[in-house]
């Protein structure tokens, strides 16, 4: 039987976590993976983190299963930090716990599916490498458009209308919540007015990825978009990742949210979600999503992690800001969020910068800022210059 399969490439982003370790030279730079560091240069797990461990440690005293939903205080509690504190939160959101935010896109994937196999699935490009395959291998079809044009660093809007407008009711819009990846840019509150309006025009779902929520302008800020754009539709999916904000990449810890203003739908499709992931996973893993429910729990630890959050998010932009003022080209870096900003650039470019400088960015030349020291942006600019991409 497996003589039938076919070789599968290893997925590039992904490989140059162990590149990077393998590279012996003393001065590397790795802006590859989306993960945090902090001025050492690690990723370290956060103080709020560490101290709902220990208190876990303390007082966990069962590791019975919970169910296909997962920790259910952890999805609820998760609520008003992504939606706010809106009176009927309860009513018109419902949601499970997930493994990660692909969990939640995977789930979310073949609800859609389930629903309306019909249904296309419209996303703009560049975007994460994993989105089109996730709805790909729910069967679902991808329909692609330009979203940003690297050469100018802008939202090609025009097209997104003209994406938007050409959809079938009922065909599902990818979009990034906040901190879009990989390039940084995301809508002007201008821009979000026009797109929830073509959302409702052409009975469109929006199927929101918030991934960096408090890693652009803080925790309120980055969920605005979301909220607005929940508040304009009918129905919306939501997939939640805690990996990055709360530091918890390897625990896997995420979300998937559901929104309808009528009740049986929402009640029916909340048995969907938990029925898909009985033959996913069966169950989420726990720890990762204990240790969020811990944190929000406690008003002391959920402080501790605003304010850790906080200075994470203050230095990714301290590092945005040191980039562009190193080159008037860069410049742009200022003016995005997030952990990434995507350089034109080809795939032997990024290559060359990779061997003969020791800076590590995607193939794609997506670059993740947060693995920049600031006194790195001399480098990493010398480096681009060298190579032509400035
Ligand atoms: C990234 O975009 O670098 C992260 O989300 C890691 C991943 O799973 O691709």
């Amino acid at each position: 039987m497996f003589d039938k399969l076919k070789e599968q490439p290893a997925d590039s982003l992904l490989a140059l976590i162990n590149t990077f370790h393998a590279d012996p030279r003393e001065y590397k730079v790795d802006l590859g993976v989306g993960v945090y560091r902090d001025e050492h240069g690690r990723t370290p797990v956060m103080r709020a983190v560490k101290l709902a461990e220990a208190y876990l440690l303390e007082t966990q005293d069962s590791k019975r299963y919970l169910g296909p939903q997962g920790d259910l205080s952890f999805v609820s509690l998760l609520k008003p930090i992504i939606f706010g504190a809106g009176p009927n939160l309860g009513d018109r959101i419902v949601g499970i716990q997930t493994p990660g935010g692909s969990g939640a896109l995977r789930i979310g994937a073949e609800l859609v599916a389930a629903a309306n196999p019909n249904a296309q699935v419209w996303l703009g490009t560049p975007s994460w490498p994993n989105h089109a395959p996730i709805f790909r291998s729910a069967r679902l079809a991808v329909k692609d458009y330009s979203f940003v044009d690297l050469a100018t660093q802008k939202i090609d809007f025009a097209r997104v209308v003209e994406a938007l407008s050409s959809a079938t009711a009922g065909d599902v819009v990818l979009i990034h919540g906040c901190c879009h990846n990989p390039t940084g840019i995301d809508f002007t509150a201008e821009q979000w007015k026009q797109v929830a309006a073509l959302l409702v025009e052409q009975k469109l779902v929006p199927f929101i990825d918030l991934a960096y929520q408090g890693l652009g302008d803080g925790l309120e800020q980055d969920a605005e978009p979301a909220r607005f754009i929940l508040d304009s539709v009918d129905e919306a999916m939501v997939a939640y990742s805690c990996d990055k904000n709360f530091g918890l990449y390897r625990e896997r810890v995420g979300a998937l949210y559901l929104a309808s203003r009528n009740s049986m739908d929402l009640y029916i499709a909340d048995t969907n979600m938990a029925s898909l992931a009985r033959v996913n996973w069966s169950m989420p893993p726990d720890h990762g999503a204990a240790i969020v429910r811990a944190i929000l729990e406690s008003k002391e630890l959920t402080g501790i992690w605003k304010t850790e959050l906080q200075e994470m998010c203050a230095r990714v932009n301290g590092n945005r800001a040191e980039l562009a003022a190193a080159h008037p080209d860069l410049a742009f870096i200022a003016t995005q969020r997030g952990l990434f900003s995507n350089l034109a650039m080809s795939k032997e470019t990024a290559a060359a910068l990779r061997l003969k400088h020791g800076i590590y960015l995607a193939d794609s030349g997506r670059m993740n800022l947060a693995g920049m020291q600031p006194a790195d942006a001399d480098a990493i600019v010398k480096a681009l210059h060298a190579e032509g991409a400035l």
